[in-house]
């Protein structure tokens, strides 16, 4: 029923966090799912350094590098919403899976360190949601540390990030002299009782004047009212529209570790977030209401779960109603395939799926049928767009210990691509098979999981390549004579399309400079 498509819809609100590792992305997690009561945690992340297994955390090697590499999905209720958490790795290496993510998403939270302001992975990631323009809500974390001044931070993120900021809650004080927040829209006091890591009740004090306010602010009173007299009269004052345009971010200020702002936080964020939006197919447009299930595969995972060796592809779903055991029709394979055991994710836990709605994020088990990029439907052809593959920055070649391993590693390098984690270049000249990642860590990933989950045991040499570029030309004359020409430098990659492989930055002009029927193009679409 269409009807209760749209509502259902209309509750959804799927986000991710983004920030520079570090900046309190993990804390500030765990604290939303604790309030949207999907988990039960006394206190804070306790003990990370130690353990280092949030929530979020799923695979064993980040677990022994303390780095989340994986994308998790958390879905929580609150107040009369659905939110839909995606995760995304900190650590830069595993940056392509983090763009991915923002593929799937209506929204985007960000989390700024106060006093480090804004960091480059923030900047670089800005940069991924002006792509889609993907409205963001800030967070200015730590308030409990020194920082900076609250004006320069804002200048800050106007100036290097290139956005208008509102700010919707304002802080007194900062490091010890950190007294609480005041919300300008509430016109209310929430006051910080410094009680560190505990969940503690919230003192809230009604009115910018109220009695007693001075004496209770204390010193950063007469600095607060000064600031706070400056944001009314001439501060960017919060709108709804240009917020969803991705001109605006809303501002809050607070202390995630002490769980302080971060209800304001999430309060502001459903009410302002978008719902999930119409998304472009290459047919048409498709509205989330439309009556049949349609969806997109950004994250293949996998091994989540030890106890399951399996691989989970991340569907968003776009339009329709999931229904537990229907099937699905995968437009790149052109053939059904039924879902019985797709999951959901409710915080830590994956439960079987019995429906899912515009939105949602949904896991579809698989054995390697299932690659990034892949649209699915009740049937009809239509591709979404927008899943891209990204040049990599970083070669290597593969030499194998045992040479007769060689089908059990182009097998497992097949999976790998098709999961996003390398991408695999087979030049069209000699047997070399050259890796190519935007991390170095990312090498080391895939070095483990070769060996461990298909026995194949192999080092990676240094290859001399400086970047690669996908080529297309209209005219099928003009490729000919391209790869004639060019066949030292050009490779297949794992679809089969043509790339090039230039060996500096020189290189690669000469070469674009020379064939001007080519296209040389630094990202490719999936599916
Ligand atoms: P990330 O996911 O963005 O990388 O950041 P994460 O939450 O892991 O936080 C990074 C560090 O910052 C952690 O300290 C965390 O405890 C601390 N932190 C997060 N929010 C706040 C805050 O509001 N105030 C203060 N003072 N610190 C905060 P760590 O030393 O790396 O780990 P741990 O020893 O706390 O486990």
């Amino acid at each position: 029923m269409p009807a209760n498509i749209a509502q259902e819809a209309a509750k959804r609100r799927t986000f991710a966090i983004i920030s520079h590792p570090d900046a309190g992305k993990t804390t500030l997690t765990e604290k939303l799912l604790l309030f949207g009561g999907a988990i039960q945690l006394a206190g804070t992340v306790k003990g990370r350094k130690a353990a280092r297994h949030a929530t979020s955390d799923w695979m064993k090697m980040e677990q022994e590098r303390g780095i989340s590499v994986t994308t998790s999905v958390m879905q929580f209720p609150y107040k009369e919403r659905i939110v839909n958490l995606l995760d995304t790795p900190g650590h830069e290496d595993f940056s392509e899976d983090t763009y991915r993510t923002l593929t799937a998403v209506d929204s985007a939270l960000m989390v700024i360190d106060a006093a480090k302001g804004v960091e480059t992975r923030t900047i670089k990631l800005m940069e991924v949601c002006r792509l889609r323009t993907t409205p963001i809500v800030s967070f200015v974390n730590k308030l409990d540390r020194e920082g900076q001044e609250p004006m320069a931070l804002l200048d800050e993120i106007e100036e290097v990030l290139n956005i208008r900021c509102a700010p919707i809650t304002w802080p007194i004080g900062i490091g010890r002299a950190f007294k609480g927040v005041y919300h300008l829209l509430e016109d209310r006091y929430y006051l910080y009782s410094g009680k560190g890591d505990k969940i503690s009740e919230i003192e809230t004090v009604e009115g910018l004047h109220a009695d007693g306010i001075e004496a209770k602010l204390g010193e950063p009173y007469a600095t607060f009212m000064d600031e706070v007299e400056l944001i009314k009269e001439a501060g960017t004052p919060f709108d709804l529209e240009e917020y969803r345009a991705g001109r605006l971010t809303p501002v809050f200020f607070g202390s995630a570790i002490s769980n302080f702002g971060v209800r304001e936080l999430l309060n502001g964020f459903v009410e302002w977030a978008p719902e999930p939006q119409p998304r472009e197919a290459d047919t048409r447009p498709v509205p989330c209401d439309d009556p049949k299930l349609t969806g997109f595969v950004f994250k293949i995972q996998a091994n989540m779960d030890p106890n399951h060796r399996d691989r989970i592809a991340f569907m968003r779903v776009c339009s329709g109603q999931y229904k537990k055991g229907m099937q699905l029709y995968s437009v790149r394979q052109g053939k059904s395939v039924r879902i019985s055991d797709a999951v959901t994710f409710l915080a830590s836990e994956r439960d079987a799926a019995e429906t899912a709605y515009p939105g949602d994020i949904i896991g579809l088990h698989n054995h390697g049928t299932i690659a990034i990029g892949d649209s699915f439907s009740e049937g009809e052809n239509l591709r979404f767009s927008g899943v891209p593959n990204f040049a990599p920055e970083l070669f290597r070649r593969v030499v194998l210990k045992d040479p007769l391993k060689a089908k059990a590693l182009n097998k497992g390098l097949d999976q790998l691509c098709e999961e996003g984690a390398t991408q695999v270049f087979r030049p069209l000249m000699g047997n070399d098979v050259i890796l190519g990642a935007v991390g170095v860590l990312q090498f080391d990933v895939v070095q483990n999981r070769l060996k461990d989950e298909y026995r194949v045991d192999c080092v990676f040499e240094n290859a001399q390549i400086h970047t690669a570029r996908w080529c297309y030309a209209k005219d099928d004359k003009a490729l000919r004579q391209f790869k004639d020409k060019q066949q030292e430098k050009l490779a297949e990659d794992h679809s089969g399309a043509l790339v090039y492989l230039s060996s500096s930055r020189v290189n690669l002009d000469m070469a674009i400079d020379r064939h001007p029927d080519v296209r040389f193009e630094a990202t490719r679409e999936h599916g």
